[in-house]
């Protein structure tokens, strides 16, 4: 079943997400229908505040590069936290599923360490790079209330947050 995402702009977008105590089964539940909710969408990431659960869980997928039809490796994360970032840095087009159909270069570090707990209540780490290293870091911040238009020039932010007001207007017209 998928759960309902949130829009920017939203109040319970920029909440700073609380520890998760452990990774007991109703937990994992919600894991499972974050996971389910971003495939759906679709999206390669979804963080538990756009889902209206202000808990630090994060899932991650971001596909298969050998074949593009097939899900690539799926990461549910519990309390994430960056260990280390690389100096090296590397843009993205990025887009979120809070800010449909908005895209900006976001410049972030190019690798990073991550350490988190993961479904089955284990500790663990992953150390990334490429688009599941500025994936992750997309969602983690989510946790902390940000946005990737809080990474970009005000101007630009305001323009997107602009475009999302009349989309919105105009589906409230439609409705
Ligand atoms: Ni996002």
């Amino acid at each position: 079943m998928a759960l309902q995402i949130i829009t920017a702009p939203d109040p319970r977008l920029k909440l700073i997400a609380k520890p998760v105590d452990r990774v007991s089964e109703d937990i994992e539940h919600l894991m499972r229908q974050m996971a389910d909710t971003m495939y759906a969408a679709p999206g390669i990431g979804l963080a538990a505040p756009q889902v209206g659960q202000p808990l630090q869980i994060i899932v991650v997928d971001v596909g298969n590069d050998d074949n593009p039809d097939q899900p690539g490796q799926l990461y549910m994360m519990a309390n994430p936290i960056i260990e280390w970032i690389s100096d090296d840095t590397c843009f993205y087009k990025e887009g979120c599923l809070s800010l449909p159909d908005q895209y900006a270069d976001v410049e972030r570090p190019a690798h990073v360490k991550v350490r988190y707990v993961n479904e089955q209540n284990q500790e663990k780490t992953l150390t990334a790079g490429g688009l599941l290293a500025t994936c992750i870091q997309h969602e983690i911040d989510h946790l902390n209330g940000l946005l990737f238009v809080d990474h970009i020039s005000q101007l630009r932010r305001n323009m997107i947050y602009r475009r999302l007001l009349k989309q919105r207007r105009l589906d409230t017209t439609a409705n």
